[in-house]
């Protein structure tokens, strides 16, 4: 062949990566692993093991242990006996041992991205140039901030040992994503990586052992998800940190309910690529490349529903189709391959029969014509046209290379479309129109949209969704409060007030309604009977009876949704118009805090000065909030991009909240007003012992312009509505305050939809301290943040 030929046809020739140091090191190991627990290899007492293998020729590349209970018990023993000592070490020692690592993952970033490679398929470009370098990225930015953690989160301390089951999809940067925050914060980790790919891990354990690392901060066990289990049930772990499927992910926030486990959930998507019409499409094309070609297609974040505006989408399909013709599938570890294997024959099997379904209910599908290699396990790139929103392949995430695409007319029904999903992972825009990007970004339920990019990472920068995304965030500040809890948090036991009689005779209370009168509910800004019809009587001490509330029911809290849904534009409010309407409302109860003071005394039996204290510490907390309300503010990051992100704290939505009986005023205050202060619609259940301060309460709110549907008010039995609430779709999340017993119950009834939920197990707070009952860990909750990635530039 001549130089012409060759310059003509411009046919790649093999650029194959060495393998020969990955296999030097799998035979150094006589390629059979152990278990890493309390700094050393153990064989597993299980005496059970697997094999895992290369996807790309389908051999056998080791055998792996598979830890059973014992194994895990060890695990978990050796996290728990190093923990102490790992703190003591303080926040600069640490950062030493991070940036070590992160050092350490430098000078071995070929082995470890061969590795990689052969065991879970993807190509070496890839592992060489993103995986590999983001992990030791990773490492870096929490060397620095286990550095800063005393100045940066004071408060805060660590949760303890942490219980981490990660995927197969990016074996090592999930390590990192997981393990380094969490030894930032001071805690000490039990990791399994997935069953698929575990190699890597075993090398990182390994690294671990050349840094120094003292025993017991990290342990590595191999195994299934029943090793999985084993860890997620663990009574002696006080985290768990999950990335998977949203299947499992389920199961593992039911199997932790009510356990006192903190938790997170980065889970599945099925997140919406856009483009508009005034798109630069080349640039659009190469982003879907990197959208839903990337590592096959197996990313939580891929996208995987291209939404394309009508006008433009033959053009953007044609050249679509032009590029995916070119795309190389074959050898990960050849350099120039654009897509390498898929990590199992399971999970080929999967994609196929998703593609069936897809096919079965009406799609076109279009693959290039490349050939795939005969061995092994590929799937060639895949578009799936003509495909309905309601389709199974439009909801379902196929976790392979396959694009389902759909067409929109208006940036309103790009939104609802691409709103159109369980998820809320991603997103990505796509727009020479800044204007029409930056108004679209913040009206997408997904924690993460990138604007004229896609598959963006970086340390500095948040990751996570919500809904069937699971919740919590991973990188940045605000995955650092992943792994840690306030020092200040509960102060002991609830002792919950004496039973009531149940007879009851006419007192004389000081300035109160006549006892025949019955408190309403109030739903949307007014006043409402309940549906059911009946009421309860409401006691004083000496078994006076007070007045009586209406008994809510499913329809009075399905009622009070509706009314919460739809209150909007509390959401879009400015944040100045917010801290007015919250200092209006402790103007007007500080106007009747007489009333209220009575109120609270002939409800508890308290003194004149508790009752008074009471009062005036609800007027102080809603001047917190109506302070808070325009300083919680986000961030802008600077990521390795030309551009900038925005971290915007963003409401959840409706809020569920079950109010404490402690205090029935002050507890009521408390919640209400940093849910709405961020911009939230609430649904109360005041105490069912004392809700008369919440029933004369919405008095004060109809006087303060409180939007109709912002604050609902339920009065009823706790658990009972509670749970409705927890149960219902339209409900973003729950605060409780009330039992062990009714904090389970939530955790598990919030399972199906994946609510976040914040649950006190039973424990008191002290709603006079501060530190305890107020501030930035209640605003935390009340918000998500939301990434914007914006780059700029010609
Ligand atoms: P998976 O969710 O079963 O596995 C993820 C990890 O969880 C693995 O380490 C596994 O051993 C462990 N695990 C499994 N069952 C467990 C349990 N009951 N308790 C604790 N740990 C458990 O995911 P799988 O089966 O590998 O893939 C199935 C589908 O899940 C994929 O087709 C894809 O749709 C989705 N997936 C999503 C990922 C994401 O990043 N969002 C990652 C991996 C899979």
């Amino acid at each position: 062949m001549s130089v012409l030929d060759i310059l003509e046809r411009m046919e790649y020739g093999p650029a194959p990566e060495v393998r020969s140091q990955a296999d030097a090191w799998l035979d150094a190991h006589k390629s059979t692993f152990r278990l890493f627990i309390g700094g050393k290899w153990r064989a597993a007492k299980s005496g059970t093991s697997f094999a895992t293998h290369n996807p790309a020729d389908g051999k056998k590349l080791a055998t792996l242990s598979q830890a059973g209970q014992a194994d895990v018990n060890a695990a978990v023993k050796a996290a728990r006996s190093a923990q102490a000592q790992w703190v003591a070490l303080g926040s600069h020692g640490r950062a030493r041992y991070l940036y070590a690592l992160a050092r350490l993952v430098q000078k071995h970033s070929r082995l470890l991205a061969v590795l990689e490679t052969l065991d879970n398929g993807k190509t070496v470009r890839e592992t060489r140039d993103i995986d590999v370098p983001l992990v030791a990225r990773h490492f870096y930015h929490h060397a620095g901030w286990a550095q800063l953690l005393a100045a940066e989160f004071p408060g805060q301390q660590p949760v303890g040992v942490v219980g981490q089951v990660i995927p197969w999809n990016f074996p090592l940067l999930m390590l990192a994503w997981k393990i380094a925050p969490a030894l930032a914060a001071g805690n000490t980790v039990v990791l399994k990586p997935a069953e698929y790919t575990s190699l890597t891990a075993l090398l990182f354990a390994e690294i671990c052992v050349e840094a120094g690392l003292p025993g017991g901060v990290v342990n590595i066990v191999t195994g299934d998800g029943c090793t999985g289990a084993m860890i997620v049930e663990h009574k002696d772990i006080d985290k768990i940190a999950f990335t998977g499927s949203t299947e499992v992910g389920r199961k593992i926030r039911q199997a932790t309910a009510g356990s006192g486990k903190k938790l997170s959930l980065e889970l599945g998507g099925k997140s919406p690529f856009i483009v508009f019409e005034d798109a630069d499409l080349d640039s659009a094309v190469e982003g879907v490349v990197d959208a839903i070609w990337f590592n096959q297609g197996q990313v939580c974040c891929a996208g995987s529903r291209l939404l394309v505006q009508e006008g433009i989408a033959d053009r953007m399909l044609q050249k679509l189709r032009a590029r995916m013709a070119k795309l190389r599938v074959g050898n990960p570890l050849d350099k120039t391959m654009d897509m390498g294997a898929i990590v199992d024959p399971v999970q080929k099997k999967r994609i196929s029969e998703l593609v069936e379904v897809g096919l079965a209910e009406g799609a076109e599908i279009w693959q290039s014509a490349e050939a795939l290699p005969e061995q092994g396990c590929f799937y060639p790139p895949t578009l799936l046209t003509g495909v309905e929103a309601s389709a199974t392949v439009a909801r379902e995430e196929i976790f392979g290379p396959v694009l389902v695409s759909m067409t929109f007319r208006t940036p309103p029904e790009a939104v609802a479309l691409a709103n159109n999903t369980s998820y809320g992972l991603a997103a990505s825009i796509w727009s020479e129109n800044i204007n029409l990007a930056l108004d679209v970004a913040p009206r997408i339920k997904a924690g993460v949209v990138w604007i004229n990019c896609t598959n963006q990472f970086d340390a500095a920068v948040g990751f996570g969704g919500y809904r069937d995304s699971g919740f919590g965030r991973e990188g940045g500040r605000e995955g650092m409060y992943e792994y840690l809890k306030p020092v200040a948090q509960f102060s002991g036991s609830i002792s919950r007030p004496a039973a009531k009689p149940a007879t009851a005779t006419a007192g004389s209370p000081r300035d109160l309604p006549a006892i025949d009168r019955t408190a309403k509910l109030y739903i949307g800004g007014k006043q409402a009977r309940p549906d059911g019809g009946y009421s309860l009587a409401v006691y004083g001490p000496a078994g006076d009876l007070l007045g009586q509330v209406g008994a809510g029911n499913r329809k009075d809290i399905r009622n009070a949704v509706e009314a919460a849904r739809k209150a909007t534009a509390w959401s879009g409010a400015t944040t100045h118009n917010r801290a007015q309407v919250i200092y209006y409302i402790a103007e007007n109860l500080a106007a009747r805090a007489g009333e209220f003071r009575g109120r609270i005394r002939d409800m508890t039996g308290a003194s004149v000065r508790t009752a008074a204290r009471e009062v005036e510490a609800a007027v102080a907390r809603l001047f917190s909030y109506g302070a808070w309300a325009d300083k919680f503010d986000g961030a802008v990051h600077s990521p390795p991009l030309r551009g900038v992100t925005l971290a915007m704290n963003e409401p959840l939505g409706v809020i569920g909240l079950a109010c404490p009986d402690e205090v029935p005023l002050l507890g009521l205050v408390s919640l209400l007003a940093p849910a709405i202060a961020m911009g939230n619609r609430v649904v109360v259940i005041p105490s069912p012992v004392y809700p008369l301060a919440a029933t004369d309460f919405y008095q004060v709110l109809e006087t303060s312009d409180v939007p109709a549907g912002v604050v609902n008010i339920v009065t009823g039995g706790r658990d009972d509505l509670m749970k409705t609430l927890a149960e219902h779709d339209e409900v973003n999340a729950i605060w409780y305050e009330g039992s062990a017993e009714g904090s389970e119950m939530i955790e598990r009834a919030s399972a199906r939809d994946l609510k976040q939920t914040w649950v006190n197990y039973g424990h008191a707070r002290n709603w006079h301290d501060t530190t305890q009952a107020e501030g930035r860990e209640f605003l935390r909750r009340a918000t998500q943040v939301k990434n914007i990635w914006i780059p700029y530039g010609e």
